[in-house]
């Protein structure tokens, strides 16, 4: 039996340069983009990433002539990712909870790094802090529903790529790597998890988590 790859080392390099609003701390390196684009994806393919960022998976994905699509809520990010793609009319503004009513074709490939939130906060980045869904409960089940939509939004046997990182604050510990990959397995199912090392680690990051679904 060929053995599945569980661990993959790329420099933790940003090859494009940081908008002038921000750094590069949200953003995955261009490196992991390409290496996962390059084994599950050809030229022409359609590329999704419903939180889209400063845009590392659209900008890769259209440099390897493939197809982009993505959405952003927030309108700085949203401006400066859509005014550099070729492909821009295919990045929208918006909500990723709203996938099934924007109008996009069913997707080959999709790569994506949901909004992070630690376990102690109340403040849940799905819903711009709206009290209503405070907690990270809200959150999880909200990230359960917004990869109910994704997978609608892919053909069958489209794989789905989700980068994500556990996180430590002090002494509390949110295990967000299998939390996301408990509620996103309700309608995607997991065929590996990868680690990623980062070579020329910043201080403090030295590796990620890559979760391999398919439809
Ligand atoms: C971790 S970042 C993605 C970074 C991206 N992978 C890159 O390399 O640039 C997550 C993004 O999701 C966006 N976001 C948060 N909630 C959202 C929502 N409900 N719909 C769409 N985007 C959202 C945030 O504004 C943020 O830019």
């Amino acid at each position: 039996m060929q053995q599945k790859e569980t661990l993959i080392k790329i420099p933790f390099t940003h090859e494009r340069a940081n908008p002038p609003f921000e750094g590069d701390d949200i953003r995955y390196p261009e490196g992991l983009v390409r290496h996962f684009l390059k084994t599950y994806t050809k030229a022409g393919d359609k590329v999704f990433d419903p939180f889209a960022g400063l845009g590392t998976t659209l900008f890769v994905a259209e440099e390897m002539g493939r197809t982009p699509y993505g959405i952003e809520a927030d309108r700085n990010r949203f401006e400066w990712v859509a005014g550099q793609l070729e492909h821009w009319q295919n990045l929208l503004h918006g909500d990723a909870a709203k996938i099934g009513t924007l109008g996009f074709p069913k997707m080959d490939f999709c790569m994506t790094s949901p909004p992070y939130m630690p376990k102690h906060h109340k403040w849940n980045p799905l819903f711009a802090g709206n009290p209503k869904h405070a907690g990270y409960d809200k959150y999880l089940k909200q990230m359960g529903r917004i990869f109910g939509l994704v997978a609608d939004q892919m053909k069958k046997g489209g794989i789905v790529i989700v980068q994500a990182d556990n996180l430590h604050h002090g002494h509390i510990y949110t295990p967000l790597v299998r939390d996301l990959s408990q509620v996103i397995e309700k309608s995607l199912t997991l065929q590996n998890e990868i680690i990623v090392e980062w070579l020329n680690p910043k201080p403090g990051y030295t590796h990620t988590h890559c979760l391999i679904f398919k439809k």
